[in-house]
């Protein structure tokens, strides 16, 4: 090599073009534009005046494929990829970045005729790499300075090609997961044809086809299921991929309301009927007219109001209320509810003749605990939807997140995994969603099923290991457990008293 190769302290530059790459990554995701940009930066840094990007290839006759390229005509290019085949294979085979000072008196290539013809002064090339795999590399050279590129680059080129190299590598893994998700969610589309409704898992499949079952008769459906299962999700499927879908649906929340509020909500009043009923007012049942009303939580309507829609219900006719006028309305009634509407008709709080007038047709929502399969699926979707666009950087989730994911209890179901990502997406700092971002528990780390219990053991361990996880929340308990709130009083009486 030349001794006299000169050197300059070129920390400055090398800093900023090191935080110009870093913060590349974090915001290009197309391959392509990723390595015009990479090799724009490098040649800015170390004043190269060509340049192009190379990635190995070995479909290629020369084992690698030109990029990207700058300030080289088509024209030069095949001309300069030939002369430059030897560096860049031995780069590619070393591993090791190669640096020509003065490349006409180079011995290794002064007799290289194609170089003198070219006029090149001083060539760098330096390897990208992933772990010990070349993926490519990056060529610069100068045809007016010799010595250009000096030893004190070494350095900087290498912790440069180190960083361009994994953004490249994240911004094709990144084109990968989305093409993987674009196929997936067309496949699932192409399966059941709801879009809005994620989900390939066996339950999740027989909720599709009683949907589908369901789409084009005026049964009325009721969907059970925890909370977070997607219920309103259900029944807006229902009504948009049914013969209603260019009429209203209109949905109505029927925990809460004292029951005067919710009579005039539904089915409307008459101009002074009350304090406040300045006008006459349409009820949504009148407003659903032609489509479809969903009764959300309707496990929560009052005796009375069970009564007033029963009868609604066999009629088919409604009353605003103060009014004497009965008008017809023809509305498909869906509903939901996720508390168990049979326990309520057993405790004598839910009329058995409106459960079956609701009920020609059950769908039950499956928890997202028993369909740990879709999790992935349904992460990936969540991630997209509150990442495009805001931090497309984050390209997916470290497989220790991915695994946690799997593994948590979701009492709050789809919900509470749509939120946990929402928050992740905020707190990622880099391109995959850390364990950490997720900010869930950590599981329970007791195995319940040690041997050498027995069953009434380990169903005790489970109960009292869930209700500290809820913090002693009994419903929660119940409802993570999948059994009703009776029995837990029950069971938990029962390990209190001290004959057991
Ligand atoms: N299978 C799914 N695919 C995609 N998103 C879903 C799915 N299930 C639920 N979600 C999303 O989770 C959230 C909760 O869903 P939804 O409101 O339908 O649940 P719910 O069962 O009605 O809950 P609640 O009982 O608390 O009212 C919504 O943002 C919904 O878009
Ligand atoms: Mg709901």
């Amino acid at each position: 090599m030349n001794a006299s190769e000169p050197t300059h302290d070129a920390s400055q530059t090398t800093f900023e073009a090191l935080s110009e790459i870093g913060l590349t990554i974090n915001t290009i995701q197309d391959p392509d534009v990723l390595l015009e940009k990479v090799l724009a930066i490098a040649m800015e840094t170390l004043e190269a005046e060509r340049g192009f990007v190379l990635l190995t290839a070995r479909d290629r006759p020369e084992g690698f494929e030109v990029k990207s390229s700058r300030n080289v005509t088509e024209e030069q290019l095949g001309a300069l990829v030939r002369i430059s085949t030897s560096v860049v294979h031995e780069v590619l085979h070393t591993g090791e970045p190669i640096l020509v000072f003065e490349a006409l008196k180079d011995e290794r290539y002064r007799e290289t005729e194609s170089i003198v013809v070219q006029q090149i002064q001083s060539i760098a090339c330096v390897p990208l790499r992933i772990k010990n795999r070349q993926i490519g590399a990056i060529y610069l050279d100068s045809l007016t300075k010799r010595g250009r590129f000096t030893r004190a680059s070494l350095p900087f080129l290498h912790a440069f090609a180190n960083q361009a190299a994994i953004a490249l590598e994240n911004a094709r893994l990144y084109q990968t997961l989305r093409e993987e998700n674009r196929r997936l969610r067309s496949e699932v589309q192409r399966l059941h044809g709801f879009d809005e409704i994620i989900g390939q898992s066996r339950p999740m499949r027989e909720v599709f086809e009683t949907i589908t079952r369901v789409l084009d008769t005026d049964a009325t459906v009721l969907i059970e299921g925890e909370s977070g299962t997607g219920k309103e999700l259900a029944a807006r499927a229902i009504h948009y991929n049914g013969e209603r879908k260019n009429k209203p649906f209109v949905a109505v929340f029927c925990g809460s309301l004292p029951d005067d509020l919710l009579e005039s909500e539904l089915f409307g009043h008459k101009r002074g009927a009350f304090t406040g009923a300045v006008s006459d007012k349409r009820g949504l049942f009148e407003v659903a007219d032609g489509g479809t009303i969903f009764l959300d939580e309707v496990g929560d309507l009052s005796p009375r109001m069970q009564t007033v829609l029963l009868r609604v219900l066999q009629s088919g006719e409604i009353k605003r209320v103060g009014d004497t006028q009965i008008r017809r309305v023809d509305v498909r009634v869906l509903s939901a509810t996720n508390k168990s509407l049979k326990e309520l008709i057993e405790s004598g709080d839910f009329r058995e003749d409106l459960y079956y007038r609701l009920n020609t047709l059950t769908i039950t929502m499956p928890p997202l605990r028993l369909r740990r399969n879709d999790i992935p699926l349904l992460a990936h979707h969540f991630l997209d939807k509150y990442a495009r666009g805001k931090r497309d950087y984050i390209k997916g989730f470290a497989p220790e997140a991915l695994e946690l994911l799997q593994s948590y209890a979701w009492p709050g179901n789809v919900r509470e995994l749509e939120n946990t990502i929402e928050r992740a997406v905020v707190l990622a700092r880099g391109t995959f969603i850390r364990r950490e971002d997720l900010r869930l528990p950590e599981p329970i780390a007791a195995d319940p099923f040690e041997p050498g219990l027995t069953l009434k053991e380990i169903e005790q361990r489970a109960v009292l290991q869930t209700l500290k996880a809820h913090e002693g929340n009994i419903s929660e308990t119940a409802r993570v457990l999948g059994v009703s709130r009776r029995w837990l009083h029950y069971k938990l009486k029962e390990w209190e008293s001290p004959d057991r």
